[in-house]
Parts: structure tokens; C-alpha cells; sequence
């Protein structure tokens, strides 16, 4: 029987607990998608929460077991989803610090003061985390959404991008933006003052039509040349395409030099391909997330001198 405190805690995005099995190999357990695992941390790309010191703490009252939590940290988040009655879990929670119930705005700073996350094991034991890799509870980035601007909810992958990376196009700056329409991406990029090449068979919301700064190319993404806009400060692709045709675009990129940052979106249809995320993954200075915003597919962010940011990223 392995001790939970040996393992690291891996929270699943909804939905997506067999591919983080499937990147983690073999676990100790899982409580619902959360799967323990004995070893060192490492960092899957299915996952939304890191549990990074879990500790099996033993109790006998509601008020003691606050107290033990509140001894290890400030502010804590229930896990209890696969909790066949959460009453007195709930009770607990209700004695402590919650995660910040207000929704970020884009631009402001993460949450500095740390987030633990627990759950109960039965009804005398808790299973706590006082360290944990996302400021959100459960991983889930929730923003103050603008629901009159942009032309897609599209948006909010890339303000969580930038948010997590603290790293944004600045004003003036070239971004390529492949697969564009209707223009959420655009829209965010536009409102960052950067100059936009928005790239789209379909076309672009009227809503973003004549606005300066943005050049819209009703032309395929795969047709661009690397070497035809000189320097490119970032490249976002959204495209849906196969990953295998992603990774043709994104490697050609790379090998003309031409572009100095890359977040771009792999979509699946139907089975997961692990494979290709091993060649995505195995590209130096970059990292592949899901993003509270992705559904079935991922986001790869490569930056040509943010190796060390990138890496580090939620870590
Ligand atoms: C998910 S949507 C992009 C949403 C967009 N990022 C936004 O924020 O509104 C995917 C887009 O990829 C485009 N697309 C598919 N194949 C393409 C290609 N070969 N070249 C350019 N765009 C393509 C589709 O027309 C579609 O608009």
C-alpha cells in the first residue's frame, strides 16, 4: 500500500483524466480525476492542478480539521466532486480562507497568496495540499469577461495564455494570427496595440473591420511565407487542422528564424494523438498546456529567449 504523502497529486481537466493516465503511466489511485502518484513532479500537459505536497492529515472534529488546515496554509479549496456526500466536507470549507471568489480582470496580476487544495478521504481523514501549482481553485482561470466586444469566446484562451505567462504582445509589435475568424484572437491583439495580420479563408466580424492596425488576408494559413513579413514578434495559430499539419507549420517557422514567439492551438478529433504531442513537447523552450479554455485540444507556447519562463511555467 503506497503512502499518499509520496505521491503528487495531478488534477484532470474535466473530461480529460484518461490522457493524463495515459502521460503519467502507472498511479497509486485516483479520487475521481485526481490521480496520486508515487515519484518526483512532473509536469503532463492534461492536467489543470498540481498537488504538489499532499499530506494525510487524521482528525475527529469539523473544528480540529480547520485547524489543521489552517495551521498549513491560508486559503484552501474543496476538492470534493467524487465525494459521495460532501456535507461535512462543506462544513469544514465553511470555517476556512476560499479561493477569491471575483473574477479576474485581463491584465491584472495573478493571485500571490497561495491556494492549498484539500479533500476528505473518509470521514476522519484529510487529504491536504498547502502547495499547488495553479492560483485558481482547481485550475480554473475565471475572468471578468467582455461580453459586448469580441466577436468569439475565443478570446479567453489567449488572456489566460498571457496572464499565465505574464508575457504579452506590446504595442506595435507584428503578430501573425492564423486562423483568425470570426476574430476573437485579433481583437484581443488589436486592444494590445499590436499591429495584426489576421489570416482567415472565412472572413474576419464586421465589428473588427477598419480598425487600424489590422491587415486581414482572406488567404490559407498554410500558404504563408515565413520569410515574407520580416520579423515576427508572434505567431498564433488557431487554425483547425490536423496536429501533424500544425507541426509542419510550426517547424517551418522555426527553421526560417523568423519569429520570435508561437502559442498556437492543437485540436483533436476523436482519439488523442500522443504521439504528436511527443514532437510538439520534444521542441526546445516550449511547453503545452490546457488551458482552462481548451476543450479537446491544447495549447504549445514557444518562445525563442523564454525557454526558462516557459518551462517554469506552473511549476
Ligand atoms: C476555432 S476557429 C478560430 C477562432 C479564432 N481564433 C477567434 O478567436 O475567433 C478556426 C478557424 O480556422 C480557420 N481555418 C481552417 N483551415 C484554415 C486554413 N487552411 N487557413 C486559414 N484558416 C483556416 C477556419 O476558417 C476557422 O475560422
Amino acid at each position: 500500500m503506497v503512502a499518499l504523502e509520496d505521491c503528487v497529486g495531478y488534477l484532470a481537466p474535466q473530461g480529460f483524466l484518461p490522457e493524463l493516465l495515459h502521460e503519467l503511466g502507472p498511479v497509486a489511485t485516483n479520487l475521481g480525476r485526481l490521480a496520486l502518484r508515487t515519484g518526483s513532479m512532473v509536469q503532463p500537459a492534461w492536467v489543470r492542478n498540481i498537488w504538489c505536497n499532499p499530506r494525510v492529515i487524521p482528525f475527529t472534529s469539523i473544528n480540529q480539521a480547520a485547524s489543521a488546515l489552517k495551521m498549513l496554509g491560508p486559503r484552501w479549496a474543496l476538492y470534493d466532486e467524487h465525494l459521495p456526500r460532501r456535507g461535512r466536507a462543506r462544513l469544514i470549507q465553511q470555517r476556512l480562507r476560499g479561493p477569491s471568489s471575483r473574477p479576474l480582470g485581463f491584465g491584472d496580476s495573478l493571485p500571490t497568496m497561495p491556494l492549498g487544495s484539500w479533500t476528505l478521504l473518509d470521514d476522519t481523514t484529510l487529504l491536504a495540499s498547502p502547495q499547488c501549482t495553479s492560483p485558481f481553485a482547481h485550475g480554473e482561470a475565471l475572468f471578468a469577461e467582455d461580453r459586448s466586444g469580441p466577436p468569439s469566446r475565443a478570446y479567453l484562451k489567449l488572456w489566460e495564455a498571457f496572464t499565465l505567462l505574464n508575457r504579452r504582445p506590446e504595442p506595435g509589435q507584428l503578430c501573425l494570427d492564423l486562423g483568425s475568424s470570426p476574430g476573437g484572437w485579433t481583437w484581443v491583439l488589436h486592444k494590445l496595440g499590436a499591429r495584426v495580420i489576421s489570416v482567415d479563408k472565412a472572413p474576419l466580424d464586421t465589428r473588427l473591420e477598419g480598425l487600424p492596425g489590422i491587415t486581414f488576408r482572406a488567404e490559407s494559413a498554410f500558404a504563408q511565407d515565413p520569410h515574407a513579413f520580416g520579423l515576427v514578434d508572434w505567431l498564433f495559430s488557431d487554425v483547425v487542422c490536423y496536429p501533424e499539419r500544425l507541426l509542419a507549420l510550426a517547424r517551418r517557422w522555426l527553421e526560417a528564424g523568423t519569429v520570435r514567439n508561437m502559442v498556437c492551438t492543437i485540436k483533436f478529433q476523436g482519439e488523442t494523438d500522443f504521439q504528436v504531442l511527443d514532437r510538439f513537447r520534444s521542441i526546445p523552450n516550449s511547453r503545452l498546456l490546457h488551458l482552462a479554455h481548451n476543450k479537446h485540444e491544447l495549447t504549445w507556447i514557444w518562445g525563442k529567449n523564454s525557454g526558462d519562463r516557459i518551462q517554469n511555467l506552473f511549476s
